[in-house]
C-alpha cells in the first residue's frame, strides 16, 4: 500500500479564533480537492473547538499541538486525550523541538504521550530532530536513534503503523534554512531503514515519515518529490493561505 503523503501545519502560538476559522474554512476546500494526499492544521487550543466546528464535514484533518498521557487529573495547562477526541480532534503534535527545549521535555514523558495518544485513537506526529551542534559533531544518527528507541518505546507494530515521525532538523526551524533534498532524504532512508530493524519491513513501508524545517512554496516540491519524504510538517508557512494552499498543491 502506497504511503498517502500528509502536508501538516503547525499553526504553534499564533491566531485568534476568528484568524483560525478564517483560515480553516479557506484551506477546507483545498484539502477537499484531493484524494491522494491529506492535509492537517494544529491550531492553539484556543481555537480547536471553532476550527473542528467550521470544517465540518471536510476532509481537512485537525491535530493539536500537544497531548496528556492521562485521561482526567490534577496536571494543569495540560489537555487530555480524551478532551481531544471530545472535538473530534484526530492528530496530535507530540515531541516538537519547541516543547523539548524550551519546556523540558524529555523522551520518557515524550514516549508517555505517544502511548496515551495511541491508546485514545488519536494519531501521533512523533517529532525528532538534531540540533546544529550535534549535526556538526556528527551525531545526527545517533541522536535521532536514540529519540525514536525512547520516544517508540513499547509501541507495538500494530499501532506503529498509524505513527507518522516528523524529521525536523532543529536548526532549519523557522531559520530560512531548510536542509537539502538530499540531505532530508538521507535522513529519512535512515530513519525508515530503522524502523525495519527493530520492527519489520512492512511496519518502515508504512509509516509516514514527514519532512519539517523552513518548508515553503518554493522548496516543497523538490523535497516531496524525494522517496523517502511522505509529506511536510509547516510552521510560519502554514499560517498564510497563499504560502500553505501552495504547498498542499505539491507536484
Ligand atoms: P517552520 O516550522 O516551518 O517555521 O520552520 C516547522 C515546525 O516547527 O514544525
Amino acid at each position: 500500500m502506497a504511503r498517502k503523503p500528509l502536508i501538516a501545519g503547525n499553526w504553534k502560538m499564533h491566531l485568534t479564533v476568528a484568524q483560525g476559522v478564517e483560515l480553516a474554512e479557506q484551506l477546507a476546500p483545498v484539502a477537499d480537492a484531493y484524494s491522494d494526499r491529506e492535509v492537517m492544521v494544529a491550531p492553539p487550543f484556543t481555537a480547536l473547538h471553532a476550527v473542528t466546528a467550521a470544517v465540518k464535514g471536510s476532509k481537512l484533518h485537525v491535530g493539536s499541538q500537544n497531548v496528556c498521557w492521562e485521561k482526567q487529573g490534577a496536571f494543569t495547562g495540560e489537555i487530555s486525550p480524551v478532551m481531544l477526541q471530545d472535538l473530534h480532534v484526530g492528530m496530535a503534535i507530540i515531541g516538537h523541538s519547541e516543547r523539548r527545549q524550551i519546556f523540558g521535555e524529555s523522551d520518557e514523558m515524550i514516549n508517555k504521550r505517544v502511548l496515551g495518544a495511541l491508546e485514545h485513537g488519536l494519531v501521533p506526529v512523533f517529532c525528532i530532530g538534531e540540533t546544529l551542534e550535534e549535526r556538526e559533531a556528527d551525531k545526527t544518527f545517533t541522536v535521532l536513534e536514540q529519540q525514536i528507541t525512547d520516544g517508540l518505546q513499547g509501541v507495538n507494530e500494530k499501532q506503529m503503523e498509524s505513527v507518522v515521525i516528523a524529521y525536523e532538523p532543529v536548526w532549519a526551524i523557522g531559520t530560512g534554512k531548510t536542509a537539502t533534498k538530499e540531505q532530508a532524504q538521507e535522513v529519512h532512508a535512515f530513519i525508515r531503514q530503522l524502523l525495519e530493524e527493530k520492527m519489520n519491513k512492512n511496519v518502515a513501508k508504512r509509516v509516514r515519515i514527514l519532512y519539517g524545517g523552513s518548508v515553503k512554496p518554493e522548496n516543497v516540491d523538490a523535497l516531496m518529490a524525494q522517496p523517502d519524504i511522505d509529506g511536510a510538517l509547516v510552521g510560519g508557512a502554514a499560517l498564510q493561505f497563499e504560502s500553505f494552499s501552495r504547498i498542499i498543491k505539491f507536484t
